[in-house]
């Protein structure tokens, strides 16, 4: 086979940009056919690179026009990325760049660059999408102020920073702040603004807007609230105020990711601002909440702060995922937040961890930057943070982020910098601790014991097995918290934060009455997975005693996966333990619902895969999820009457309210109607899916009956009522894939593809289809291998349109090594095909390239 792999980029290789941008003029004829991009850009040779070096200009699907220095045409041909101007034919100081090239955002599929989704112009510029607007070197490390004029007869005209004149057809845009191309943005459609205003700590009047299609404009309350809340936070917590007069907000319909942190124009997937209680769940309010945060907390963790080279990505974005943990935790209940953020931690960052895709919070190397914005630069990364945290305490942590954000403002920075912060601000060396940023793969943490009478001993040990490039691993620096429980269930000695820096340590509690029960790793507090060879009568007494809500959950959810596994590997049946220890949780009033609700789900079935794997058995998903099944079954039966209460007592009367108390209630109450349907055959859903006057309820009624093979009525009325509406179709393409029976969930999949609402080229649609059979595992894994190929099918279609996307939703099989023989064959032969594919994009190129090679 011929090597047409492109080169991979390596962080060694850095080099500084031998020329700076003092400042961008950009002009935009905008037509959807026919754009024309007019550029004024003043280079400076950078005093910190080395001379006499040519000018480099990235730009790819760009048709040149004019191009001139200081007004000298330019006669250098540009290649298929780009322009290299020969030094020789350069000014030797400062110059004037100016050029015209004329685009196509009508035809741009890949949602990168300038493009327009249902009539709306709109740009996407991170990581390398500006090279699709103009010449220009893009890289973040070269920072400018740009200054925009946009001329069009659509009647909204909006780019980034403060606006600077407008009149019939135009419209100019001042952004003041120095920032990284990435950061540009532009939109123009026929919008409108729900608007409000914010008066920042030090006295600024900020305009807000949330710009939507006409007809959207009820939906945006949830977002505005949100943001008002994200801006006095970071005030109140980081002493972080807003820097410009304008705030806006879009929401576009075809966007590849959640949402961008473009300087004061965030650009967002609809589906993370529009909400209303009829159409929207609380699980899609809580996005909103997260998602508004996370953007507006980049405008200091990312623009004012911004990455040095992609390679520092996790700067900019596992600091602000650790920013928007930390205020959803402040604006609902703290250890419920903690629940839902490890849950997602262990489903996508643990499982990337463990298969052909693992890598370093930092990576060394990439072909494809798109193909790293993941839950290890995103998840793992913030779990890094809340690791210094707490070692460095909240004091430390504090004058560590006061020490960044003065040292740093302004720059294009490094996580070597950022690491230096918290070793200058609080003394301590975190030499050891800088491995975590470097080492991919999920340590082992294995808990012995050992009791004398009097003394108990704690041995912890330490272990990371090997990923792709990475066969011997380091000990890490890793924080352990750990609490003691005495037999009567009273705490023996609270938390404390245990240090574990080499491969083994022990630690001793003295003076101790009886032999206590071990509470570790509270909260979470690495990211790692703990070996602790428990009984379940240990597990029981840690759920129903241990004074650490995370634990305490953490203990149920062990004990569901160690009966779920042996019922998998044994055939084992389920004893009573599980069920007893859930009657007496579920019936105690004074614990959060919320919790509750947690506390009752069982472990996902991808994540029992996991744990099998793990355990060193090949998992099988059918069987898992007869298992999963059936212990449902038994806990329906088991605890009827206490889930019989908890669905009449949680209901949320009065009018909806998306706040967490009451989200907390419905999720307890529709976790009890799930398992009930299993008993009253659907009765109680069917009355909820009737009579329900919001969408979390309508839905999580429907996903029952669906779940019980039935609801058949339900699918239709559901679709009479929300036919126009894209957001709630995007569910019910969805809930009927990831709720069928295995051996129905391929066929399911490929009637809605055939479905005259299902549009590839939607990326929220295409994920609800494509990516919803990935999360059926027992229909994705079905041995037919049908789920495999159509998977397969619609990637090779899908990257011809949407590279980003297609590659994205390829880590459906990321896990393929760990299955059985002729599973793996058949997962083999899908990858061989999209591999042998011709005209494969470099995205997933690189993808199917590290998922075949490193397994
Ligand atoms: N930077 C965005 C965020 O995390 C994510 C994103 C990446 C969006 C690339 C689009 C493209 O908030
Ligand atoms: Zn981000």
């Amino acid at each position: 086979m011929k090597d047409t792999s492109p080169a991979a980029i390596h962080l060694s290789d850095y080099a500084p940009p031998p020329w700076l941008v003092d400042r961008v003029h950009l002009t935009f004829r905008l037509n959807p056919g026919a754009t024309r991009v007019r550029s004024r850009i003043r280079f400076r040779p950078n005093p910190d690179a080395a001379p006499g070096q040519p000018l480099r200009l990235d730009g790819e699907g760009l048709t040149p026009i004019t191009a001139s220095i200081d007004g000298t045409p330019v006669t250098a041909a540009p290649d298929a990325t780009g322009l290299t101007i020969p030094a020789a034919d350069l000014p030797a100081g400062a110059f004037d760049w100016q050029a015209e090239v004329e685009i196509a955002p009508d035809a741009n599929t890949a949602l990168e660059g300038l493009y327009v989704s249902r009539g709306m112009f709109c740009t996407q510029c991170e990581a390398e999408g500006f090279r699709r607007i103009t010449w220009y070197p893009d890289r973040p490390d070269v920072m400018a102020p740009f200054r925009v004029r946009i001329e069009s007869d659509l009647p909204v005209l909006l780019s980034n920073g403060n606006p600077a004149g407008a009149g019939p057809g135009w419209a100019e845009w001042d952004d003041p702040h120095p920032k990284p191309s990435y950061l540009f943005a532009l939109v123009a459609g026929d919008l409108v603004a729900t608007s409000d205003r914010f008066t920042t700590a030090q006295g600024r009047d900020v305009a807000l807007n949330i710009w939507v299609r006409k007809g959207d404009e009820h939906r945006t309350a949830y977002a505005m609230d949100a943001l008002k809340r994200s801006m006095r936070w970071d005030e109140e917590v980081y002493g972080r105020a807003y820097d410009l007069d304008v705030f806006n907000i879009v929401a576009v319909d075809d966007f590849n990711m959640g949402a961008m942190e473009n300087k004061g124009l965030n650009i967002f997937n609809a589906r993370y601002v529009l909400a209303d209680p009829a159409s929207a769940t609380d699980t899609d309010f809580a996005n909103i909440e997260r998602i508004i945060a996370h953007e507006y907390f980049h405008n200091w963790t990312g623009n004012r702060i911004t990455c040095r080279d992609w390679f520092q990505l996790s700067l900019k974005e596992g600091l602000t995922v650790y920013r928007d943990q930390q205020f959803m935790a402040d604006m609902r209940s703290a250890p419920v937040q903690r629940i839902a953020d490890v849950l997602t931690l262990r489903a996508r960052q643990f499982r990337e961890d463990a298969g052909p895709l693992a890598h370093p919070v930092q990576p060394a190397s990439y072909v494809e930057i798109n193909n790293f914005y993941t839950a290890t630069v995103y998840e793992k990364g913030a779990e890094l943070i809340r690791m210094l945290h707490l070692l460095v305490g909240d004091d430390g942590y504090r004058a560590a982020l006061e020490l960044y954000f003065d040292r740093h403002d302004g720059d294009a920075a490094t996580i070597d910098d950022w690491v230096r912060v918290f070793e200058d601000a609080t003394g301590r060396d975190l030499t050891q601790f800088r491995r975590w940023y470097a080492q991919a793969g999920t340590p082992r943490l294995r808990v012995t014991e050992d009791w004398d009478g009097a003394r108990y001993t704690l041995t912890l040990a330490q272990h990371t097995p090997p990923t792709p490039g990475q066969p011997d691993k380091a000990p890490l620096h890793i924080p352990v918290a750990v609490g003691l429980i005495g037999p009567d269930g009273a705490e023996l000695a609270p938390t404390r934060v245990l240090e574990l820096t080499g491969a083994e340590a022990s630690f001793t509690f003295d003076d101790l009455r009886a032999r206590p029960l071990a509470s570790v790793l509270r909260g979470v507090s690495a990211p790692v997975i703990v070996e602790h060879n428990l009984t379940s009568e240990d597990r029981a007494a840690l759920l129903a005693h241990d004074t650490d809500p995370v634990a305490r959950w953490q203990a149920g959810h062990d004990l569901a996966r160690d009966i779920l596994h042996a019922m998998v590997t044994e055939n084992a049946r389920p004893g009573p333990d599980y069920t007893d220890a859930l009657a007496r949780l579920l019936s105690d009033d004074t614990l959060d619902p919320a919790f509750r609700a947690f506390a009752l789900g069982l472990p996902g079935e991808e994540t029992l895969a996991q744990g099998l794997h793990e355990a060193g058995h090949t998992p099988d998903p059918t069987a898992i999820h007869a298992a999963r099944e059936a212990l449902a079954r038994q806990m329906a039966e088991a605890l009827e009457p206490p889930l019989a209460r908890l669905f009449a007592e949680m209901d949320t009367p009065g009018p909806y309210s998306p706040d967490a108390t009451a989200a907390g209630r419905r999720a307890l109450r529709l976790r009890a109607l799930s398992l009930l349907s299993r008993r009253d055959g659907g009765a109680r859903a069917r009355a909820l899916f009737a009579s329900a006057d919001n969408m979390t309820e309508a839905l999580g009624a429907w996903a029952a009956l669906l779940q019980i093979g039935a609801g058949a009525e339900e699918t239709a009325t559901f679709y009479r009522r929300w036919q126009g509406d894209r957001l709630v179709l995007d569910k019910w393409f969805a809930q009927q894939i990831v709720n069928a029976p295995a051996e129905r969930a391929t066929a399911a999949a490929e009637s809605l593809a055939a479905h005259p609402d299902f549009d590839p080229k939607n990326p929220n649609r295409f994920r609800a289809v494509v990516g919803a059979l990935a999360m059926n595992p027992a229909g994705f894994h079905h041995p037919s291998g049908a789920g495999y190929r159509f998977v397969a099918d619609w990637l090779i279609r899908l990257d011809a349109l949407n590279p980003q996307a297609a590659a994205r939703q390829s880590t459906a099989f990321e896990t393929w090594a760990r299955y059985d023989p002729a599973r793996r064959a058949l997962i083999r032969t899908e990858l061989d095909r999209i591999r042998a594919h011709p005209r494969l994009s470099r995205d997933m190129g690189e993808m199917v390239g590290r998922m075949l090679d490193s397994a």
